[in-house]
């Protein structure tokens, strides 16, 4: 099937400054990753400019060099123009393929070439997509048609594998976990010789732009693919499946960056069965793969999503801290913690994970989602990284400096390497990857974040938007608005003030406001006629006492609560008045008409776009902002219709609500 080639699609530009260098391309060492840059760099001299880029053994005749320089990080790079030459320096060939990337990143938003003169570290040594593809084509969360991993049990490699590559590695991805974390069925084999060539195709092509693969693993493998009867991870015999298994699976692998575990959660086998701990299970698996330089990451997404309604001490915002914090110390080197960002399940608004701040000895990854879930699932925009600034800007005090998450996940808080960023990934066979074609700047965005998280939300989406169409500042702006404004947009006609929720069980699509109150999976909002909101102080579920000091202090009251998060914290009743002087009431009732009119206005600036980007592009955008339009009607009428019955208060600028 025919794909686009989303943000790297190299249009024409009219800056002529770089054609001087097109003479050739030189480098000395030659490996796969060099190779690729090369081709990176000869289509985009052919789309740029029209220019064959030739090749060249002979140094003198390069405009253009690559090379390896020992004395930087290894995937960092260095770029400059010179007399003779454009130089793009790298600690690795990694880091000169980062390099070319910036370069070319740079040459398409028209930067005359002396003045692109750049180095960069990435902040966070892994940087890496999780997609929940399933074996027989389908994706968990999925938004963006069928995997082009797998189909009919089968792996699949073909071009799509190398353009998807390429697009992970331009905006720095070096690991991907291609399977669900829920394994079941085949995918519980991928660690058995049935797949191994087909997965060392995919190894290698990933290989060439820098990226590791990894695995999701069935903990209970030792039960579904053996003949044992017990994944008791301190049973001696299991231990010695292990062992032969994944050894077996690393002479065929080398290379292979290792595994990603779901365990005890959401009815997924673990150590819990057996009365073992999380680290008594993680560690085995690492101890064995240590010798390859594998790495165990291990999911934190645990909790009793059985929770019973008349149970208020139960609260499923404590579970992952309750269960791996007292843990802290216990897990060897190479296992890494992955948490989500906030103790729920990706809600369009949830305070950080008090896990982080929480856990001193133990290497941590952040986990955010850019598979839309229960943010509009790619039919809505919403533009994902101004959240995830938020969560990485976040201060844990759990040091008197370099205590943000950033400083966490990539490392500097506590001084680790095995660290980083993972997003749950929103891509799938449809054309343009991501179904909105909105949406790209999620993918590209979160990419670009975890390489330089000193880069604003603005900046990276004035890149994406560039590099997709050009760089007509009337497009330009106008997307830029659009992106910019769409988290507040969806949150003002979704759920408020950080109560999450509210949406369709299971599908997760479309408002609900007692779906889930309902439901035996527990997650409450607990309204009634008086008021809503979850007491999680200290005489509630004393969920703020796992935050540090003096954030435990500042969400354990109403007064000091951040308003944004109100609901997420306490009960509140409807008429609390907010700072603003409105009350809570009139503030849902607000917020879901404003919502609204931002949605609308939202298709107004994008039609302006008609014929300034391609057409293709404006007709899908457009139906799919139609329809978040009239969704967010449907969104407004239900939240509001359900707190004015419920409180019987009426709104005071006497809008309708039924
Ligand atoms: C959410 C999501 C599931 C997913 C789970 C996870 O609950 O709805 O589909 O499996 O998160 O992160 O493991």
């Amino acid at each position: 099937m025919a794909h686009s080639q989303a943000w790297l699609c190299y249009r024409t530009v009219s800056e002529p400054g770089f054609r001087q260098y097109l003479t050739g391309v030189y480098t000395q060492e030659g490996d796969a990753v060099l190779d690729s840059g090369i081709r990176e760099l000869q289509l985009a001299a052919q789309g740029m400019f029209g220019v064959e880029l030739p090749r060249t053994e002979a140094p003198e005749e390069a405009g253009i060099r690559l090379q390896v320089s020992p004395e930087l990080k290894t995937e960092a790079y260095r770029i400059y123009p010179g007399e003779a030459a454009y130089t793009i320096e790298g600690g690795s060939s990694a880091g000169v393929l980062y390099g070319i990337f910036q370069l070319l990143r740079r040459l398409q938003a028209e930067v005359p070439v002396q003045e692109i003169r750049e180095s960069q570290t990435p902040d966070n040594p892994l940087r890496m997509l999780n997609h929940w593809d399933n074996m027989d084509g389908s994706i968990e969360r999925g938004y963006s048609g069928k995997s082009f991993f797998f189909q009919n049990d089968e792996i699949l490699v073909n071009d799509r594998t190398r353009d998807y590559a390429r697009l992970a590695a331009s905006v720095g991805i070096n690991g991907v976990v291609i399977n669900n974390v829920n394994v079941k069925h085949a995918a519980t084999s991928l660690i058995t010789g049935r797949y191994f060539d087909k997965l060392r195709s995919l190894q290698h092509i990933f290989a060439g732009y820098g990226i590791r693969l990894f695995l999701s693993l069935n903990f209970a493998a030792p039960l579904e693919l053996g003949s044992l009867d017990t994944s008791d991870p301190l049973d001696a015999g299991v231990v010695s499946w292990w062992q032969e298994k994944l050894q077996e699976v690393y002479e065929a692998l080398p290379g292979l960056g290792g595994f990603l575990i779901k365990a005890d959660s959401e009815g997924r086998p673990g150590p819990f069965t057996y009365g073992r701990t999380h680290a008594d299970g993680a560690n085995m698996l690492a101890d064995i793969i240590k010798p390859w330089g594998g790495l165990i990451i291990w999911r934190c997404f645990v909790y009793n999503c059985k929770q019973d309604w008349r149970d208020r001490k139960t609260d499923r915002a404590r579970a992952g801290y309750d269960h791996f914090q007292p843990l802290d110390g216990t897990f060897h080197d190479n296992v890494i913690l992955q948490i989500k960002n906030g103790p729920m399940d990706f809600q369009v608004r949830e305070p950080v994970s008090p896990l982080f701040g929480g856990l001193e000895a133990t290497n941590q990854m952040l986990e955010v989602q850019i598979a839309q879930e229960y943010t509009g699932q790619q039919r809505h925009v919403c533009y994902l990284i101004p959240m995830f600034r938020e969560v990485l800007d976040f201060r844990t005090h759990c040091a008197p400096e370099k205590d943000t998450v950033r400083d966490i996940a990539s490392g500097k808080t506590h001084g680790r390497t095995n660290c980083g960023m993972a997003a749950v990934a929103n891509t799938g066979d449809d054309s343009n990857w991501t179904g909105h074609d909105l949406a790209a700047a999620n993918w590209y965005g979160f990419g670009r974040l975890s390489f330089d998280p000193s880069l604003t939300s603005e900046e990276i989406a004035r890149e994406w938007a560039t590099l997709t169409f050009g760089t007509d500042p009337r497009v330009l702006a106008v997307v830029e608005n659009i992106l910019m404004g769409s988290w507040k947009t969806y949150e003002k006609y979704t759920s408020p003030l950080g109560i999450g929720w509210m949406v369709n069980p299971n599908h997760h699509y479309g408002p609900n406001v007692d779906g889930y109150e309902y439901d035996r999976w527990g997650t409450y909002h607990r309204a009634d006629h008086k008021g809503i909101g979850v007491d999680r102080s200290t005489e509630g579920t004393g969920y703020t006492t796992q935050y540090k000091e003096p954030n435990a202090s500042m969400y354990n009251t109403v007064e000091t609560c951040p308003e944004e998060l109100l609901l997420f914290f306490h009960y509140v009743p409807y008429n609390h008045r907010l700072s603003g002087g409105t009350t809570l009431i009139q503030h849902i009732y607000n917020t879901h008409f404003e919502g609204v009119e931002e949605a609308d206005a939202m298709v107004r600036m994008w039609l302006e776009l008609a014929g300034k980007v391609p057409e293709e592009i404006h007709r899908s955008t457009a139906s799919r902002l139609e329809e978040q339009r009239l969704h967010a009607r449907e969104w407004r009428d239900m939240v509001n219709t359900y707190f004015y019955r419920k409180s019987g208060i009426p709104d005071e600028l006497n809008r309708t609500i039924y």
